[in-house]
């Protein structure tokens, strides 16, 4: 059904606490890679990160400076913000209005059983906030207001991605008649791609090889950041968990090795290699070998996009400036989408 939409790609990073490898090679990495092919948004999305505590997203001073970080860090990494949109969420209404929309589409079933909600809500799930519950069809909002059909992320985004699907499908098919009597034969929504791909889309801890890198892990030696210098990077790198055996020569051989699996999967990406390249030059090596191999290419790869984001962050004018026309781009595609959607809907449009 996605053939008969024109391709497009959307996708979003939140701006809560530090950037870190993961974000960078499960995402923004393939962020700029699909400008080549495809008319991409990427969108900060400032809506999604107030639905955890003050406490955890720090308040509105932090909120700015972290919105303007990850800009500063799409750009850096390579995203032309002339070729590709480049904006905030909460300058476009349209996401907050479609999500009311999609939120009488979605069922409470479905996003009663999103892991990501049942995690971060804990224990005390009294306690959570609405949007937290709601978070997914507000990410639902994100990409399907802009119609995208095709949505680059890291391996937790994946159950995130199927809800927005099925918003997607239910959508086309209980307002399926009506849909078809504006003209939209094969349904309004796209029935969106996940585009998961690389050695990266899970890049774990590098305290624990079980556990996702993350920005909420309290041991900053657990993940490596985007603004991390040289020597901070090749410390981590150094301290990072390991077993004592040598590299394997073949990938079957990680498959019992987490940690081992992980600093292969790093290396391959930050090189663009796949993890059994890496292995065809590094199997048979100590990891008192390899782990220095593998600082110098992080700091090698990283070094230059901390270098760019400082500067960019020296003038935070410019970059608002960027993501304000941005977001005038994204408002025009997303209106016209809602526009759509309330005369399907049957909601009167006088102006
Ligand atoms: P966020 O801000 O948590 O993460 C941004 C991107 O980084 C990926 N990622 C990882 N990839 C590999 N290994 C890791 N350890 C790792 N940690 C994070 C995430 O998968 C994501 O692609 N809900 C989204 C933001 C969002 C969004 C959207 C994404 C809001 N609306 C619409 C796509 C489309 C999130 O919290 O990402």
């Amino acid at each position: 059904m996605t053939d008969t939409f024109p391709q497009r790609v959307f996708s979003g990073v939140q701006p809560t606490g530090n950037l870190h490898l993961g974000n960078y090679l499960g995402a923004i990495v393939n962020f700029v890679a699909m400008q080549k092919t495809y008319d991409c948004i990427y969108c900060v999305v400032d809506l999604h990160a107030i639905t955890v505590p003050i406490s955890v997203w720090g308040g509105p001073a932090a909120l700015k400076q972290a919105t303007r970080e990850v800009t500063a860090a799409f750009l850096a990494a390579g995203i032309d913000p002339v070729k590709s949109i480049v904006f905030n969420q909460s300058q476009v209404s349209t996401h907050a209005e479609l999500t009311w929309v999609f939120n009488c589409v979605a069922r409470m079933g479905w996003l009663s059983r999103m892991t990501q909600f049942k995690e971060k809500a804990g224990k005390d799930r009294e306690n959570a906030s609405v949007g937290l519950f709601d978070y997914p069809v507000l990410m639902a909002a994100d990409i399907l207001a802009y119609r995208a059909t095709h949505v680059p992320v890291g391996d937790d985004q994946k159950q995130h991605l199927e809800l927005a699907r099925d918003i997607a499908i239910k959508f086309n098919n209980d307002f399926g008649e009506w849909i078809a009597e504006k003209g939209h034969p094969n349904g309004f929504f796209p029935v969106t791609e996940p585009m998961i791909t690389g050695p990266a889309t899970r890049v774990m801890s590098l305290r624990d090889g079980t556990k996702k890198m993350s920005k909420s892990d309290p041991s900053d030696y657990s993940r490596i950041n985007l603004t991390d210098d040289a020597d901070t990077i090749a410390q981590k790198v150094r301290k990072a968990k390991t077993d004592p055996e040598p590299l394997p020569s073949e990938t079957d051989g990680l498959k019992t090795r987490p940690e081992a699996d992980n600093l292969v999967g790093i290396y391959a990406a930050l090189s663009g290699l796949s993890k059994e390249a890496v292995l065809r030059d590094h199997g048979g090596s100590q990891f008192s070998a390899f782990k220095p191999a593998l600082a110098d290419l992080a700091v090698e790869k990283l070094s230059p996009i901390a270098g760019e984001m400082r500067r960019l962050l020296a003038d935070p004018g410019h970059i608002d400036r960027i993501l304000g026309d941005g977001a005038n781009r994204a408002a025009a595609v997303a209106g016209e989408t809602f526009r759509g959607v309330k005369d399907i809907l049957g909601f009167l449009q006088s102006r």
